[in-house]
């Protein structure tokens, strides 16, 4: 008899996090140690928020735009020359910051244009050359400063515009390589750093645009060596490196979260960091953009990096005139008051205890407390901590701690009674108190008793490279998997059969207006699939695909969702 098996493609997720994060490696050597101390601060702080200004913000396109459309350094000098941020006015961007809730800034000291913002001895290919004529870098410093607030510097390693810096962009024609020197642009770097360090002190120095060159070649042990000799405590991005596991203070995804976070060579939990733009296409300003992450996507991705331990350095590209745009301002606003009542459960904390939730929501902790960040508020008013073997004395909605909740031990788990709704639908934080630290029994998806197998989107990873578009969003009673517009995003989900048998599949999605492909994988056999039109947009429908057949007992296996959007010409 064949057995159901039914997979729920455009419904909740999961919460994806590794074990090895949590178990604790011997004695550490003193040096590890001194490590830990210089990096607690950025480690504790979580919410960064990374600017990116210069020239190429007046074409109102890209931080890229000189090379996507292929301007000639002659005609990008009229823009350098006139680059005039004149409402640039450092207090307004360091308060906007701290209202949001931010803890540390990046700004693009010199981006792949080459052009700075600050007052350089070895170039005239800087701000104090243009209409401006003020050191805007040397301002934000003495703000960020004045506010407490630790300021970092991006430094592209590409430069498309000094004379020694080489490979050209295969389309300039007009410059040739002919007496370029890289060891000698490799010298104005480790000048320009200097300058940087010992003019601002930086509290950062993030570098970028290092994949045309080896380490050997842009001496980037050498420059590391330099720079914590400056300034010990600096800290320095793993992009010197050519983001070489385990070199760096810190990993730097960019626009994608890791699924399970990110561990050093040696499985020691890595400090990390994921950048993010608040639009969907580029880091300089960009005047012809419409689409931004809401408020509440953007409370809930730093949720989600913070949960698997990993800082969030959201991304501002300025006006030419020096003003951050207001889409810009009225989210980060947004997320300073969630911070303001929920920042406890965001600073200072580590990642989850729990490999998976069995509803839409996310787990930090400090100390003996957990926090359960709750996005889809369970129907029957039942919060299930799964494998949760530690005592709990209390639970209460950090918003109200005054009032505790009920709770119930059932074997492993725990089972919390819940408000009848969410007081807050960006994330409705509940705070567990432990008699000690954590012992969760991690989480399997199993068959139910009928021999069903139901793979609800929130037990998901969902899988992306750079630009991730779909996302989990409760509509109602129901998460789903939303915004599904990149062919690159698919969730993928993990199981455990205890017997071979023969499946039928079914999917369950809604807002269907049919006609579109997409794939189911189960291990090797993919079943293809064409949407059916579904009548509610957000009321989701079943749909047999066929049948799959899983042969082995008790073993581990995957699903994953491709899809094709059918373009019309
Ligand atoms: C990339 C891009 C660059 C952007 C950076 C941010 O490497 O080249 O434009 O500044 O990432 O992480």
């Amino acid at each position: 008899m064949a057995r159901k098996f039914s997979s729920f493609i455009i419904v909740s997720l999961a919460l994806p996090v590794l074990f090895s994060v949590f178990l604790s490696c011997g004695t550490k050597t003193a040096q590890q140690q001194a490590q830990k101390d210089r990096l607690q601060w950025f480690q504790d702080a979580k919410f960064g928020m990374f600017i990116h200004w210069g020239v190429y913000s007046m074409l109102g396109y890209h931080e890229w735009v000189r090379n996507l459309c292929e301007i000639p350094l002659s005609e990008y000098q009229y823009y350098v020359d006139n680059f005039n941020p004149v409402k640039f006015n450092p207090d307004e961007w360091v308060d906007l910051a701290k209202e949001a809730g931010i803890k540390y800034m990046v700004i693009t000291s010199k981006h792949h244009d080459g052009f700075c913002i600050f007052d350089s001895k070895y170039t005239d290919y800087d701000i104090m050359h243009s209409k401006y004529g003020k050191d805007a870098l040397g301002m934000l410093v003495n703000s960020a400063k004045a506010k407490n607030m630790p300021l970092g510097f991006y430094y592209s390693i590409m430069d498309w515009h000094h004379p020694d810096y080489i490979p050209r962009r295969s389309w300039e024609k007009d410059r040739t390589t002919e007496g370029a020197d890289l060891e000698r642009y490799i010298k104005y770097m480790e000048n320009q750093l200097t300058e940087l360090v010992q003019n601002y002190n930086p509290a950062i120095l993030w570098f970028d645009g290092e994949w045309e060159h080896t380490l050997k070649e842009t001496h980037s042990f050498e420059i590391e060596k330099m720079l914590h000799k400056m300034s010990p405590d600096m800290l320095i991005n793993d992009r010197l490196f050519k983001r070489t596991p385990g070199h760096g203070d810190f990993g730097t995804p960019e626009n994608y979260v890791p699924a399970t976070g990110v561990t050093n060579p040696d499985g020691t939990p890595r400090l990390w960091e994921a950048c993010y733009t608040m639009n969907y296409n580029s880091w300089g300003y960009n005047r012809i953009e419409t689409e931004f992450h809401s408020k509440t996507q953007l409370i809930r991705q730093l949720i989600e990096i913070v949960s698997k331990g990993g800082n969030l350095l959201l991304n501002v590209g300025p006006t030419p005139e020096g003003e951050i745009q207001p889409e810009f301002v009225a989210r980060l606003k947004g997320m300073g008051k969630w911070l303001q009542v929920n920042g406890e459960a965001i600073y200072g904390t580590t990642a989850s205890v729990f490999n998976k939730l069995p509803f839409f929501g996310r787990c930090t902790v400090k100390g003996n407390r957990l926090y359960i960040h709750v996005m889809g508020w369970p129907v029957d008013q039942k919060l299930l901590l799964p494998g949760l073997k530690t005592e709990v004395k209390k639970v209460f909605l950090l918003a109200a701690p005054q009032d505790s909740l009920s709770f119930q031990r059932q074997g492993n788990d725990i089972v919390i009674d819940l408000p009848e709704r969410a007081p807050d639908l960006d994330a409705t934080v509940i705070a567990v108190d432990l008699a000690g630290k954590a012992e969760v029994e991690p989480y399997k998806t199993v068959p139910a008793g009928n021999g069903s197998i139901e793979l609800p989107v929130y037990l998901a990873e969902i899988k992306s490279r750079m630009g991730q578009r779909a996302f989990l969003e409760q509509y109602y009673k129901k998460t789903m998997l939303t915004n599904w517009q990149n062919v690159h995003d698919f969730p993928v989900w993990e199981f455990y059969t205890e017997k071979p048998g023969t499946f039928e599949l079914q999917a369950s999605y809604a807002r269907g207006s049919g006609g579109s492909t997409f794939a189911v994988k189960v291990d090797d056999q993919e079943i293809p699939g064409v949407v059916h039109g579904v009548r509610s947009p957000f009321y989701p429908q079943n749909f047999s695909l066929g049948t799959v057949h899983l042969k082995s007992q008790q073993r581990q296996t995957r699903a994953g969702i491709s899809h094709q959007i059918r373009h019309e010409q």
